[in-house]
Parts: C-alpha cells; structure tokens; sequence
C-alpha cells in the first residue's frame, strides 16, 4: 500500500480520471477527499470508495473560485488532519468552446478561470498544507 496514512485531494473526482484516481489511491491506503461541483456525483464516489473498503468524504468546490478551494483545503485538513497528495484533476472541455472565430469570448473565460485558474488556486491553498511538518498539524 503506496499512500497508507495519507491523505489525498482529488478535484473533479465525481467522474472520469478523477473517480478512477479515488478509487485507486483509496486502494493505495489514501484517505480521499473527493471535490467536485457535482454535488450528486461527488457524494457517488464517495460511495463506491467507501463500498471496495475505503474512507472517503465529499466536498463541494468550485475550483475557479478562491474561496471555494481555501475552504477545500481547510476540509481536507478537518476531515483527515492533513494533505499530503494535492491532484488538481478538474477540467471541462466545453461543447461550445471551438476556434478562435466561432468561440465566445465567455466560453473562453470559463475554460481558463476552470483549466488554468483552478490548478493555480488549488496549489495556492493546498501547498502550503501539503508542505506543513507533520509535527504542526
Ligand atoms: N479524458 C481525456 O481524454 C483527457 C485528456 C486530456 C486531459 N484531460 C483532462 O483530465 C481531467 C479529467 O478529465 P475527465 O475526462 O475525467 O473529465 P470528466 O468531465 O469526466 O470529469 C471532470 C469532473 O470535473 C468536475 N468539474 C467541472 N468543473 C468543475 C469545477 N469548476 N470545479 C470542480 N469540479 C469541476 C465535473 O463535475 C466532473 O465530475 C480534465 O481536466 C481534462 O481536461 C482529459
């Protein structure tokens, strides 16, 4: 068991790689914190973690907003007492995000603030966490 006594936040992890990643560092001995806007397909991952014998919590987080990930982090921390593996796994490939023509500037916007922002914001508060001596949690 590679990731027995740590604890892992995983954005996005309602569905896709971020789920699969759930449930693989959860085999891995990792406490998950699954994050994801989808509050329904988060808490499904939770379940699933929790049935093949894993612990598991859910938390609802927007990764674009700063807010949203300070208070991820702070869970992760509460929940767990912790953070020690950080995957800023949410994304979105929007179905009206085309070339550079035919794309909104919006679309464009969301895609970044999601995409770019979002791991930004998840390093900003989630490093400092992931960095701190084991002694000072
Ligand atoms: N699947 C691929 O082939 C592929 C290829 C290259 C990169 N990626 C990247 O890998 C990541 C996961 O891909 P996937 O195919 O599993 O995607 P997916 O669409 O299956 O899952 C993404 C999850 O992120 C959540 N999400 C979306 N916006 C969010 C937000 N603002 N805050 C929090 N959660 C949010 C969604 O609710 C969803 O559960 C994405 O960043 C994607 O861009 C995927």
């Amino acid at each position: 068991m590679r990731l027995r006594n740590k604890v892992a936040l995983i954005t996005g992890a309602g569905s896709g790689i971020g789920r699969e990643s759930a449930l693989l560092f959860a085999r891995e001995g990792a406490a998950i914190l699954v994050v994801d806007v989808n509050e329904h397909a988060g808490g499904e991952t939770v379940v699933l973690v929790k049935q093949a014998g894993g612990r598991a919590a859910y938390c609802r987080a927007d990764v674009s907003k700063g807010g949203d990930c300070q208070q991820m982090v702070a869970r992760a921390e509460k929940e767990f007492g912790g953070l020690n593996v950080l995957f800023n796994n949410a994304g979105i490939m929007h179905a009206k995000d085309d070339d550079a023509i035919s794309t909104d500037e919006a679309i464009w916007d969301l895609t970044l603030d999601v995409n770019a922002k979002g791991v930004f914001l998840g390093c900003k508060y989630g490093i400092p966490l992931c960095s701190a001596p084991a002694a000072a949690r």
